[in-house]
């Protein structure tokens, strides 16, 4: 998978880039990312990347021209047409789709995407009408820019491609892609403090703890989050705890 990222503050990626799954994915060539600096397809002497809102107003608006000057250069270097139009160009903006699992998941089967971090006090409202195909927020609060939303975005979507994570770990069992939040964990020493690890995990009984594990899955939702229950397949036992949960 390759991925372009469109920003004024591509230092602001060195070192998440550098670390875990981000390097991970590079060094198995797994994951190509590339940061293309806004500023490097501006044609006057300072280098202008934002200008006054028209009609007035607080902050600075980002320029249209670097913006599409730059996805446009991605995108020359794409020999097919049919590859560009299928090519997500993401702009990442409060006022985006929430961001969840399933649209990393969306995201995931995709060969290509360009991000481009939004700045300031907005975008040209051209960029948005005319390049972008797409537009994402990854929650209810307001960043200074869309750089740690595009990492978030990033993390989300690569560690789904096939390979990135160790065969071990697979987010098959994820919250959010069983549709429940995970049960709790345990490791050594069994006795810590004086609290004690759940006698069932010790038990070496694997259906009676991959019971348990469901079980706990759906206490823990019920309690913090019950209105993810209403979209998970329980069978008829896990239903009646989950209704049992439900009403105290
Ligand atoms: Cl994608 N960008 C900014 N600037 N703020 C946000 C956001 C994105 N998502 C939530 N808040």
């Amino acid at each position: 998978m390759r991925i372009d990222i469109l920003t004024l503050f591509p230092q602001m990626f060195q070192s998440p880039l550098g670390s875990a799954i981000f390097k991970r994915a590079s060094d198995r060539a797994l994951v190509d990312i590339t940061l293309r600096d806004i500023r490097d397809c501006t044609h006057d002497k300072h280098h202008t990347a934002d200008d006054y809102p028209y009609g007035g107003g607080a902050g600075m608006v980002l320029k249209p021209e670097p913006i599409f000057e730059t996805v446009e250069t991605v995108k020359s270097d794409i020999d097919s047409e049919k590859a560009n139009d299928a090519l997500p160009v993401i702009l990442l903006t409060p006022q985006g789709r929430p961001f969840s699992q399933q649209i990393a998941l969306e995201l995931s089967g995709h060969s290509h995407l360009i991000l481009i971090c939004g700045h300031y006090e907005g975008v040209d409202e051209r960029v948005r009408a005319h390049l972008v195909t797409d537009e994402i927020s990854i929650g209810d609060y307001v960043l200074s820019g869309g750089e740690l939303a595009a990492m978030v975005l990033v993390d989300a979507v690569i560690r789904l491609v096939p390979g990135v994570l160790g065969s071990a770990a697979s987010p098959v069992d994820d919250s959010y892609t069983t549709g429940l939040l995970e049960y709790p964990q345990y490791t050594r020493p069994s006795v810590y403090r004086g609290w004690t690890v759940p006698e069932i995990l010790l038990s070496g009984n694997h259906a009676q703890i991959a019971k348990w594990h469901r079980e706990q899955a759906i206490i823990r939702t019920a309690g913090r989050r019950p209105e993810l229950l209403d979209k998970v397949k329980l069978n008829s036992e896990e239903k009646r705890l989950a209704d049992g949960l439900r009403k105290n």
